[in-house]
């Protein structure tokens, strides 16, 4: 099969989409300069320049940016370079993008909607939420116990890991458990002043950010 498109830049999001499209997209290092449609997979700070190359020809896939003229097709997904299993998972297109390429997102199971270039800094901080500052917490949390010597046997924080999303896609707000949840304040506050400075501001914070 002749590739349809090129995808530029061999990250982490570039790898897995070329590898799940086979064929039909060619990988290519960014210093390349294909011809046809490209899908810039590159830094966010290296769009707008890049995008200069390829006049009225190229799509970028950050969540945030908004480059005038340039559309945007943002997988609301965590990328490892491998792919994976995305069905069901949204696909925020800004401006027009090719119909070849959202018709080849969706055959791997994304599923596009509109997202107003206005509102894309607003729709990434959520994003960034849900998955990078989620996987902070689960880091730190981990880091916290190893360093007070305590060794989780086991799947470690796994199985809480997957209760937790289990519990959350199933039963929505109602399924967030935990002492703020039940409003069990001396458990808050003893539990608060077990924490380092840093983590313990970070534990109030979020404990009172759904008030
Ligand atoms: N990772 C995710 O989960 C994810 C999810 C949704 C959207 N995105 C978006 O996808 C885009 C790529 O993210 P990524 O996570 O794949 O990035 P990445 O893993 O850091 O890889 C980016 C690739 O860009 C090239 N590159 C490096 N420095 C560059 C520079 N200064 N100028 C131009 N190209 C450069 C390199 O590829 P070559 O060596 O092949 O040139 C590098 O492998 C970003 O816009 C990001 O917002 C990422």
């Amino acid at each position: 099969m002749s590739a349809e498109f090129t995808i530029l830049g061999r990250g982490r999001a570039g790898r897995a989409l070329a590898a799940a499209w086979r064929g039909r997209a060619a990988l290519l290092p960014h210093v390349e300069r294909p011809d046809g449609l490209v899908l810039l997979a590159v830094p966010d700070h290296a769009v707008a320049e890049l995008a200069e190359a390829f006049p009225g020809r190229c799509v970028h896939l950050s969540g945030s940016l908004q480059v005038p003229e340039i559309p945007c097709a943002h997988p609301l997904t965590s990328f490892d370079g491998e792919p994976r299993d995305w069905n069901g998972t949204p696909l925020a297109l800004t401006g027009a993008v090719p119909p070849v390429l959202r018709q080849a997102f969706e055959v791997l199971g994304f599923r596009p909607f509109e997202l107003p270039g206005a509102l894309k800094p607003l729709y990434h901080a959520a994003a960034v939420l849900a998955s990078g500052h989620a996987a902070t917490l689960w880091l730190g949390a981990d880091a916290l116990l190893r360093t007070h010597g305590i060794d989780l046997p086991g799947r470690g924080l796994w199985p809480l890991a997957e209760a937790t999303l289990r519990n959350l896609q199933l039963h929505g707000s109602a399924g967030r458990t935990g002492p703020f949840a039940r409003g069990d304040l001396e458990t808050i506050q003893r539990d608060a002043a077990a924490l380092p400075e840093g983590w313990r501001d970070i534990f109030l914070a979020l404990g009172k950010a759904l008030d």
